[in-house]
């Protein structure tokens, strides 16, 4: 069985659902790592630090106490103590997360605390930079990809679950806008690693993605 297990790929592929599941299968630990850079983000939104204020916002990431834990099945955000697992999935600070994990201060400083989490063994990391920077040497390595319609129609189906009414051509746009960010920005850009397995999730269930994500971290 393999012990540290790196998930990749743009925004709505059913990374978070797949490695949460995963995870909660294997017994092993969730780590979120997009929501590290989201609670940054919506510290910057609280604290009025500008997006593209790159030592201010590692001055935030350097001082941020973000703590994860799984409760009743849901993954709870702490920062500093106060819970925000709500607010950081809102479409504001989903837009802020994409230029503040640009800022090369602050991905050290949440890369070093994902490699510390990842020591422990028997983890699940989701993310974009993971098999790429994080953890070159994790034991498997899925890329999880789809279509960006089925991406959208996803993401939009989240946020109509939370009583969120917004355009679904809305929710394209802001996933095709964060995926271009995400890929073309100088540092740990999304890519896949070269030993990867591409796992492209259009057309499939969530059971079906979750039974070859289990065949790959089993095999
Ligand atoms: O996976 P997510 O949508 O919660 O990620 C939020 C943002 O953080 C996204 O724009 C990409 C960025 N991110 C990153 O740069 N590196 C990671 N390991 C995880 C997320």
């Amino acid at each position: 069985m393999k012990k540290i297990i790196a998930i990749d790929g743009p925004a709505g592929a059913g990374k978070s659902t797949i490695a949460k599941s995963l995870a909660a299968r294997l017994g092993y630990i969730y780590i979120d790592t997009g929501a590290m850079y989201r609670a940054v983000a919506w510290l910057a939104l609280q604290k009025g630090v500008a997006v593209d204020d790159e030592a201010g916002l590692t001055a935030l990431a350097a001082g941020a106490e973000i703590d994860m834990r799984v409760v009743d099945g849901e993954n709870i955000i702490l920062l500093d103590g106060r819970d925000i697992s709500r607010e950081i999935r809102s479409p504001e600070v989903s837009a802020a997360a994409s230029p503040v994990s640009a800022a090369a201060g602050v991905r050290s400083y949440l890369v070093d605390q994902q490699r510390r989490l990842a020591a422990r063994g028997n983890v699940v990391l989701d993310g974009r930079d993971i098999g790429t920077v994080v953890l070159p040497d994790a034991d498997c390595k899925i890329f999880l990809t789809a279509s960006l319609e089925e991406r959208a129609e996803r993401r939009w189906r989240e946020f109509a679950a939370k009583g969120l009414d917004i355009d679904i051509e809305q929710v394209r746009r802001d996933i095709a806008e964060r995926d271009y960010r995400d890929s073309h920005r100088a540092n740990s850009p999304l890519c896949q690693a070269d030993d990867a397995v591409l796992l492209d999730s259009t057309g499939m269930s969530i059971d079906e993605v979750l039974q070859k994500t289990l065949e790959l971290a089993e095999a």
